[in-house]
């Protein structure tokens, strides 16, 4: 039977053993995988290892911050970068959602190693692979899926480029998501990191329909924020497999004090799902759909009007880009 004490102990002579006297990279992602990674690391190699967290300008509210507060706390050595006006820079004039998924994928890759290249050398990269990646990048059913799966392996397994001479280190590669959490418990990582909803590796871009700009990011970020919070203090967080906002292009008339207001229509997504390659929208209780509508018009000036998607997948994908 499972055993986490006992597997942590293991997971660290493994890493130990692997590793001897080297120098560990990591690249954090701010997820529960990259991050229990990092301590599970931090335990084995101290301050041989160094974590990277490269913030490309499409993260949500306070989420640098956050990833800051949880992990230097507890030992781990990370340097965090401020990509925001390369990636923001090349993501200009650009509208279609697999051109950003590429630029970004691209532009992560040239940060990384941009910056690491100014850390001296190191022997080892390691990677936060999970069992069902590793099935998934070896031809699993839905590995040719355009999107997803294919930018998940490309943020995941293998995503940096060939030519890095680094050894792997993998110390996941046999576990699932909620072995990992249970690890992630026993080390201390902060619950709101440790049971959160899964974010894509391009971030915020494929939520901000068409091209992003700083003004829309910083909308989307605002409403974003509402919306999981919200979700959070009324208890319902938990009970969703991903909650997301969007901002729409849409841009629609209403009416605010005596002003007409012309400004964009938010979009609100929950859902429910074993294996995010199917997913039934959340029914979300009406009642609270009223209070993060009110809240976000209220705050969010930009935004007038707030609609909730009731689709599932298929046909809608979970995300809107
Ligand atoms: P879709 O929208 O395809 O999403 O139903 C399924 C799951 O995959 C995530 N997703 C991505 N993750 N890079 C990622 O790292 C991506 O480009 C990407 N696109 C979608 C999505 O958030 C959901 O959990």
């Amino acid at each position: 039977d499972w055993n986490a004490e006992h597997i942590v102990d293991e997971l660290v002579a493994d890493v130990q053993k692997q590793v001897g006297n080297g120098k560990v990279l990591l690249a954090i992602s701010g997820g529960v995988d990259s991050s229990t990674l990092a301590l599970l690391l931090a335990k084995a190699v101290g301050d041989r290892l160094t974590a990277v967290f490269i913030d490309h300008g499409l993260l949500r509210l306070g989420e640098r911050e956050q990833v800051e507060a949880a992990l230097r706390p507890l030992g781990v050595n990370l340097i965090t970068v401020d990509a925001r006006e390369q990636f923001l820079g090349e993501l200009k004039g650009v509208d279609d959602p697999e051109q950003k998924r590429k630029i970004i994928g691209r532009e992560f890759i040239r940060a990384f190693e941009r910056e690491t290249a100014q850390l001296g050398s190191f022997d080892f990269l390691a990677q936060g692979t999970l069992y069902p990646d590793v099935i998934e990048s070896a031809g699993g059913p839905h590995s040719d899926k355009s999107g997803a799966a294919n930018i998940k392996s490309h943020h995941n397994v293998g995503g940096l480029p060939e030519d890095l001479k680094f050894k792997l280190v993998e110390p996941f590669r046999t576990l699932f998501k909620d072995e990992v959490r249970e690890i992630a418990r026993l080390l201390g990582l902060p619950e709101h990191i440790r049971m959160r909803h899964p974010f894509p590796g391009p971030g915020l871009a494929i939520r901000c329909l068409g091209e992003v700009s700083e003004e829309k990011l910083d909308i989307l970020r605002r409403v974003d924020d509402i919306f999981i919070s919200g979700l959070r203090e009324f208890g319902l967080y938990d009970g969703c497999s991903q909650a997301l906002a969007v901002l729409t292009p849409i841009r629609s008339v209403g009416v605010m004090g005596d002003e007409r207001t012309y400004s964009y229509t938010a979009a609100l997504r929950a859902v429910t799902t074993d294996d995010f390659m199917t997913a039934e929208w959340a029914r979300l209780p009406y009642d609270f759909l009223a209070t993060m509508s009110n809240r976000i018009v209220n705050q969010v000036h930009e935004i007038n009007r707030v609609v909730y998607d009731i689709t599932g997948k298929p046909p809608a994908t979970i995300e809107w880009e």
